[in-house]
């Protein structure tokens, strides 16, 4: 039997996934297991990677690891959690530091041993941890510094190696390449795993999953169940495919008349459902008590909840419909890696704490998983993958490129509140962050509504501040990064366009799913998608949520706002926001916010200038 495997053992890592894939697109092939798993196992494997996690190494309830894991004669490399635990197992310290840092950072780092093999000394690294190494153990010697921080250590011996940086994500800008120097230089891997014998798998999957039974596929027209159908259709009888597009009433403008076009493409037999006024009126059932309607609900939570299952529902109607048999359909979903490690999905990682319940992982579809009948051809690929993927089977680049959209669509990027959100730090945050930003002659206020954010491996739910006055985007981006960091109650900043706003908001337009509300956001949304197209930017930006939300900031208290949310990410997991005048031109920005103003119920457009993290890419 080959060894040519890597296993990364998961401590419950946000970027588990990430690392995983990083491992995949150099070619070797990985398995990810669990922290205790036991010595014959990982003795089957040529290196090891112990990941991330929320944890601290002396906590209680850390996860239980295999205490052999360090002297089997196996490279091991561990990631921030990983790093802390290798040098708390050798007798090293490790303590909780004032101050979280979740953010990107310059290190220095010795160039001279393996690891960092043809690096420069100065690099920038994503840091994301409340706990830090403060002694070292004995054996160990440091390899890379930052301010008062230990990043990385090595026991040259032993092949040990710890980070305390993520070397997985894009925000470690040549983390590529330390992961590569890991796995050729370090473990010395042959790199035998290629992206046909990936695809080869997918398809294999699949026939055996399937075989010759039916299978309904729920496209919603992004890229993600296009290529999940796609991969069906050359897995097998075109017979046996049953695709469905649902309108959910949540869609983008005209959205779904381009989606029933574009499948017509892959000869696939479609059906386009009508269900708005069906997911306007659902309910369901959290822990045994009944939902208001779907028009009634603000909770971003119960309000996937709620799509999610009524999806499921109309779905299951147009099986019976289709004259299926319920008990013997698979169903197909274009479920990306992201997703289940972001549902916390006890496939994925069994320690990583919920961020976000997932519209894929409704309680349907885990009832249907159970039965082993849910086929996610996508599983295992990231959203970069899946276009190579696409690209690869001859889908079209409008199809392939395409802007992803989450499932519930618009109903999640509409932020719904009856009320103002004003906690008892409303007030001091909103004077505190006055001073923090008069240094650079700008406004601060803050904005009385909560969005999603992540900040080390827990899912948060905090304020917004958003920034006025005349300052160059760089200026404004670096603000953007320090704020979250010394305000733990603020995951997101935002710029206001415009005249410079120097009030106090503390009232909002209560606002619900109806229908003017999507009306405004679909109309906004399709200009920013259009002039996105229009200035050939589409490429550049991997994502371009446009959100609706309840200020007005002006005396018509009938108003509501804008946020344009343009992201560059190649894994969804971290990334930064474009900058205008840089990753887009400024007449692009200009035209956007001038266009979408000419609509009188929209007060302002603000431009969101938070990286993920602390700000997730979409705001609920
Ligand atoms: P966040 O906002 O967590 O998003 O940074 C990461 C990626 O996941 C998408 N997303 C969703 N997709 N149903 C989906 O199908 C959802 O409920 C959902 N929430 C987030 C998001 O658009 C981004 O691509």
């Amino acid at each position: 039997m080959t060894n040519e495997k890597i296993a990364l053992l998961d401590a419950g890592a946000q970027y588990g996934k990430v690392i995983d894939r990083r491992i995949r697109d150099l070619n070797v092939e990985c398995d990810i297991l669990s922290m205790d798993t036991n010595t014959t196992i990982l003795q089957q494997y040529k290196g090891i990677i112990i990941s991330g996690g929320p944890s601290s190494v002396y906590a209680l309830n850390a996860p239980k690891y295999n205490k052999n894991v360090f002297d089997l004669g196996i490279p091991v490399l561990g990631i921030c959690y990983g790093m802390q635990l290798m040098n708390y197992h050798f007798g090293g310290t490790v303590e909780k530091k004032a101050r979280r840092e979740d953010c990107q950072m310059q290190i220095q780092i010795k160039t001279d041993n393996l690891l960092f093999e043809g690096l420069t000394q100065t690099q920038d690294v994503l840091m994301s941890h409340g706990d830090s190494i403060t002694v070292v153990a004995d054996d160990f010697e440091i390899i890379a510094e930052s301010t008062g921080i230990i990043a990385g250590v090595r026991n040259k011996e032993k092949k040990l190696y710890g980070v305390q940086f993520h070397p997985e994500v894009d925000l470690t800008k040549f983390g590529k390449k330390i992961v590569d120097n890991f796995l050729y230089k370090i473990c010395k891997f042959s790199g035998n795993y290629t992206k046909e014998s990936q695809l080869n798998s997918s398809v294999k999957y699949i026939q055996n999953m399937i075989g010759d039974k039916d299978v309904l596929v729920l496209v919603s027209g992004g890229v993600d169940s296009s290529v999940c159908a796609a991969l069906l259709a050359k897995a097998i009888n075109h017979s046996q495919i049953h695709a469905l597009h649902i309108n959910t009433g949540f869609m983008r403008l005209n959205e779904s008349c381009q989606v029933e076009h574009d499948l017509k493409k892959l000869n696939l037999d479609l059906k386009v459902v009508d269900a708005s006024d069906a997911f306007y009126n659902a309910t369901t059932t959290i822990d045994g008590i009944k939902t208001d309607k779907l028009s009634e609900v603000v909770s971003p939570e119960i309000k996937r909840k709620i799509i999610g299952d009524c999806f499921m529902k109309v779905a299951e109607e147009e099986i019976k419909n289709l004259n299926l048999d319920m008990d013997k359909t698979f169903i197909a979903q274009g479920t990306l890696r992201p997703d289940l490690i972001e549902s916390a999905s006890g496939i994925v990682s069994s320690s990583a704490e919920v961020i976000k319940t997932h519209h894929n992982d409704s309680e349907l579809v885990r009832e249907k998983r159970e039965k082993g009948m849910v086929v996610e051809p996508n599983k295992d690929l990231h959203k970069d993958e899946v276009r190579m993927v696409g690209k690869y089977l001859g889908l079209s680049d409008g199809l392939v490129w395409r802007q992803p959209f989450p499932g519930p669509g618009l109903a999640i990027r509409i932020i719904c509140a009856h009320e103002p959100y004003m906690d008892k730090d409303f007030q001091e945050t909103n004077a505190h962050l006055d001073e923090f930003v008069a240094k650079y002659n700008l406004n601060a206020t803050l904005l009385p509504f909560k969005t999603v954010g992540v900040q080390g491996d827990s899912r948060t739910y905090n304020y917004a501040v958003g920034l006025s006055g005349k300052a160059p985007w760089s200026v404004l981006m670096n603000i953007a990064k320090e704020i979250p960091q010394y305000f733990h109650n603020i995951n997101r900043v935002v710029y206001i366009f415009g005249q410079e706003y120097t009030k106090t908001i503390s009232k909002i337009t209560p606002t619900k799913l109806t229908h003017d509300a999507i009306v405004q956001l679909q109309r906004a949304d399709d200009i920013v998608n259009k002039n996105l197209m229009k200035y050939n930017a589409m490429r550049k930006i991997a994502q371009a949520p446009v959100i609706l939300f309840p200020v007005s900031f002006d005396k018509e208290n009938k108003r509501r706002s804008i946020a344009i949310r343009l992201f560059i990410t190649n894994d969804f997991m971290t990334g930064v926001p474009a900058v205008p005048g840089e990753d887009i031109p400024q007449e692009c920005m200009d035209e956007i916010t001038e266009e979408i103003l000419r609509d009188s119920s929209i007060s302002r457009v603000v431009y969101d200038l938070t990286p993920k993290p602390p700000g997730t890419v979409e705001w609920e």
